[in-house]
């Protein structure tokens, strides 16, 4: 092991230390508690508390994810783009005859996922460890990949990495479908209310520059950067705009 490792390791200091080793440090730092602590892991999975944590919207949210998924699919292999608590996962598989490939950088949220499945669904679930700031999948392999309230989790340089990927590992005709939050929430009392919004961004340290984000620009400009195009074609909000469950697709530049 390198010396610039234990230099790393030695002046590392606070619990996040300790999950750091193969994870981002802004996972460890920010989110060991909720995605890499395995009693947070084991808390977080629960159907309630999933529903709480996101003010009572994740059926409507979740839901609208899948069938945007899952309508006029286009032919070929379907990416979700890391794990999520609740049932986003087994949902797909259900709506689906094929393979569900899906991806993360932590292995004890891989291994929860599996754990949800039904033993036939298992086989379908094709699961690899790896960071979504570099993808290990071939250009253009998927034609559907959806992200489920991945990128406000990510700050503004690993955002746009992992937008970059995506898009690279998304074919021409293929489909985005992304959970988040809305744009910048005026409308709703969370964020009017001083505290709340105190709160959300403590507990979410880059949300408040996910809502600065114009996510359709963000992506067509990655999109243009590869010979591609993303035009939107569908937007649902609910819960005052604070959430929102978007659809683009994808084109080749001519
Ligand atoms: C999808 S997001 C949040 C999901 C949402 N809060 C929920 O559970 O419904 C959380 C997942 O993203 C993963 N993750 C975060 N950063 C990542 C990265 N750079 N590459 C791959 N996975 C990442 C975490 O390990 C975690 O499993």
């Amino acid at each position: 092991m390198s010396s610039k490792w234990f230099r790393n390791r030695a002046s590392c200091s606070g619990i996040w230390c300790r999950f750091h080793d193969s994870h981002p440090e802004y996972l460890a730092r920010h989110y060991w508690w909720a995605y890499l602590w395995r009693w947070g892991v084991w808390f977080f999975d629960h159907q309630p508390i999933i529903s709480a944590i996101l003010f009572g919207q994740y059926k409507t949210l979740s839901q609208r994810a899948l069938r945007n998924c899952m309508r006029n699919r286009p032919e070929g292999r379907l990416l979700q783009l890391t794990c999520a608590y609740g049932s986003m996962t087994p949902s797909l598989l259900n709506a689906m005859d094929d393979e569900l490939y899906l991806m993360d950088v932590a292995e004890i949220q891989l291994n929860a996922t599996q754990k949800k499945l039904a033993d036939a669904d298992k086989e379908r679930l094709l699961c690899a460890r790896m960071n979504a700031e570099h993808l290990a999948y071939a250009d253009d392999a998927f034609t559907t990949v959806l992200i489920f309230f991945l990128l406000h989790e990510l700050p503004p340089d690993a955002r746009e990495r992992s937008i970059s990927e995506t898009i690279r590992v998304l074919r021409p005709g293929g489909r985005f479908v992304i959970a988040e939050y809305g744009a910048c929430p005026r409308k709703n009392l969370l964020w009017r209310l001083w505290p709340t919004r105190m709160l959300l961004q403590w507990l979410e340290p880059f949300l408040e520059s996910f809502w600065q984000v114009d996510l359709a620009a963000m992506l067509d400009e990655h999109a243009n950067k590869q010979g591609k195009a993303v035009r939107q074609v569908d937007e649902f909000h609910c819960f005052a705009e604070f959430y929102r469950v978007s659809v683009f697709e994808l084109e080749k530049l001519p």
